[in-house]
C-alpha cells in the first residue's frame, strides 16, 4: 500500500472516505434518511456517482483516536469488498486523528489467505488529506501509524500460520527474518544452548515434541550506552496439545493462537526499532510446542527454572507460565530490565472474567499500572486491572518445591499472574493475559478474523512514553 499525505486530493480514481458525526447527517451532499445511514460509528453510506463513502462516528462527545481506526477500518474493509483500492481518507476536519485513522485502514487491509484458492484485491493507495497548517503533524502521525499497522499486520502473518508449518525453528527463521529487516538485533537460543544454559522451564515445556524449544532474544539499543532496557517477554508455544495433560478436542485448532504473545512482543520491537525510539528495549519470546510425545514432561515432575527456582508441574497444560519462568528470570539477571512487562494467552480462566472484551492486566509496581491503561486507552486496546493478593501466591506453595505450576480452577488467570510475579520477584512488572484478545473466530466490520497483534500497539504507546 502506498501512503501519501497532503494537503490535495487523492487521485481522480480515488474513493473519498468522509467522516461523519451522527449530528452532521442532515449536511451530507446528498441528504439521507436515518434508515439509509444513521451515523452511529462504522455505519456506511456509499455514494457511487460521487465517488465518496461517508462513514459514521457517532456523538461528537464520545470521539477518540479509537473511533477513527476503527471507522477508517470498516469503510476499507468495505472498499476492499467492492473493488475500490484508491482510498483518500479526508481529515480537513479531524487531523488530529491522521495517525490512528491511517493504523484502521492498513490494519484493514490485511488478510491471512496465504492458502486460499480466491484472494481479496490489496488496497493500492492510501492518501490523507489534511488543511496545509496540520500537514507536518499530521504527516508524521500518519507515517507512525503505517509502520504499527504494517508492524501488526506481519506479526499477525505470522500468528496465523498453522502448526505444521510454524514450530520453534520456524518461527525464530521468519523472527530473524523481520528483525533484519527491521534492524533489531537478533540472537536464537537452541536446545543445545538452553540446556546448556539451565533454562529448565522451556527444556521442560518442549521435550514432549521432535521438534525442540527456542528462546528468541531481540534487542533495539536506540538509548545511552548502559540504560537498563525495558523488557518485553512472550510466550510462544506454536501448539498447545495441553500435554500429558491433554485438551479436549473440541476448539483444540485455536492453539494455533498460542504463540500470540510472542508474536506480539515481535511486531511490537520491529515497530519500535523501525520508529527509532530512543530507548533500549529488549524483546524475549519464549517458543516451545507442547506435546504428549515419549519423552513429555509429566505431572509430578520437577523442574528447575533459569535462576534456580524449583517448580512441581502438577498440570502440563499449565505450560505457558513454565516457558515464562525461564524468560522472565532471564530478562532479569541477564539484561537487569529496568521494568519486564509479559504478554501471554496464559489462562482460560481470564476468558471467564472478562470476556473477549479485555486483557487482564496484574502489576506489582503503581506506575507501570498506570503507564499501561494510559498507553491502552491510547492505542484502542482494552486492559483491566486485576489482583494479586497474597492468598493467590498461597494457593501455588507447593510441598516439594517452592511453587507449583497450577493452583487449581479457583482464581485460574489470578494464580497464573502469581507464579509469574514469583520470576520477576521485584522488578517492576506487569503481566499482560490475552488469551481471549488475541485471536478472532470471525470478521468484524473494521477486522479480518484470525490473529489481532493485541498488544502490540499497546506497547509501542507505552514504549514510546516511557518515563
Ligand atoms: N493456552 C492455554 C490458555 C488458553 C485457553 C488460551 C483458551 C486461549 C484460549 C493455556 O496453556 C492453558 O491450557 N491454560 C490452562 C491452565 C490450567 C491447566 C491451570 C487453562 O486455562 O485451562
Ligand atoms: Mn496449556
Ligand atoms: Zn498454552
Amino acid at each position: 500500500m502506498k501512503l501519501t499525505i497532503s494537503s490535495g486530493d487523492a487521485t481522480k480514481k480515488s474513493i473519498i472516505v468522509r467522516f461523519i458525526p451522527k449530528d452532521a447527517r442532515a449536511r451530507l451532499v446528498r441528504p439521507a434518511t436515518t434508515a439509509e445511514f444513521s451515523g452511529e460509528p462504522n455505519s456506511l453510506l456509499y455514494c457511487r456517482e460521487d465517488a465518496v463513502l461517508h462513514v459514521g462516528i457517532g456523538e461528537r462527545a464520545k470521539i477518540d483516536g479509537q473511533t477513527f481506526r476503527s471507522a477508517a477500518g470498516a469503510a476499507t474493509m468495505f472498499l476492499k469488498k467492492i473493488g475500490q483500492t484508491r482510498v483518500g481518507l479526508s481529515l480537513d476536519e479531524w487531523p488530529q486523528y491522521a495517525g490512528p485513522a491511517v493504523e484502521g485502514a492498513v490494519l484493514a487491509d490485511y488478510r491471512f489467505e496465504e492458502f486460499k484458492d480466491k484472494k481479496t484485491i490489496a488496497i493500492e493507495s492510501l492518501h490523507v488529506r489534511v488543511l496545509a497548517d496540520d500537514l507536518p503533524n499530521a504527516k508524521r502521525a500518519a507515517q507512525r501509524g503505517a509502520t504499527v499497522g504494517e508492524a501488526s499486520n506481519l506479526a499477525r502473518d505470522i500468528g496465523n500460520q498453522p502448526g505444521n508449518l510454524l514450530y520453534p525453528e520456524t518461527l525464530a527463521a521468519r523472527a530473524v527474518r523481520l528483525a533484519n529487516d527491521s534492524k533489531l538485533k537478533v540472537t536464537v537460543l537452541d536446545e543445545k544452548k538452553l540446556r546448556a544454559g539451565k533454562f529448565g522451564g522451556l527444556i521442560a515445556v518442549g521435550q514432549g515434541s521432535v521438534r525442540g524449544p527456542r528462546l528468541i532474544l531481540l534487542e533495539h539499543r536506540g538509548g545511552p550506552k548502559g540504560q537498563a532496557p525495558i523488557a518485553l517477554v512472550g510466550k510462544a508455544i506454536t501448539f498447545d496439545t495441553g500435554g500429558i495433560s491433554i485438551k479436549q478436542a473440541q476448539g483444540m485448532e485455536d492453539m494455533i493462537f498460542d504463540k500470540c504473545g510472542g508474536i506480539a512482543v515481535l511486531g511490537a520491537m520491529a515497530a519500535l526499532a523501525r520508529l527509532g525510539v530512543k530507548r533500549n528495549i529488549v524483546g524475549l519470546v519464549a517458543s516451545a510446542e507442547n506435546m504428549p510425545g515419549g519423552n513429555a514432561y509429566r505431572p509430578g515432575d520437577i523442574v528447575t527454572a533459569y535462576d534456580g527456582k524449583h517448580i512441581e508441574i502438577v498440570n502440563t497444560d499449565a505450560e505457558g507460565r513454565v516457558v515464562l519462568a525461564d524468560a522472565i528470570a532471564y530478562a532479569r539477571k541477564h539484561y537487569k530490565a529496568a521494568a519486564i512487562i509479559d504478554l501471554a494467552t496464559l489462562t482460560g480462566a481470564c476468558g471467564v472474567a472478562l470476556g473477549e472484551y479485555a486483557a487482564g492486566l496484574w502489576s506489582n509496581d503503581a506506575h507501570l499500572r498506570r503507564s499501561m491503561r494510559t498507553a491502552a486507552a491510547q492505542a484502542g486496546e482494552t486492559i483491566w486491572p486485576m489482583p494479586l493478593f497474597e492468598e493467590y501466591t498461597t494457593q501455588i506453595k507447593s510441598s516439594v518445591a517452592l511453587v507449583k505450576n497450577s493452583g487449581g480452577r479457583l482464581g485460574g488467570a489470578c494464580t497464573a499472574a502469581a507464579f509469574l510475579h514469583t520470576f520477576a520477584e521485584k522488578t517492576p512488572w506487569a503481566h499482560l493475559d490475552i488469551a481471549y484478545m488475541a485471536f478472532r473466530e470471525k470478521d468484524r466490520p473494521d477486522f479480518a478474523r484470525g490473529a489481532t497483534g493485541f498488544g502490540i500497539r499497546t506497547l509501542v504507546e507505552l514504549v514510546e512514553n516511557w518515563s
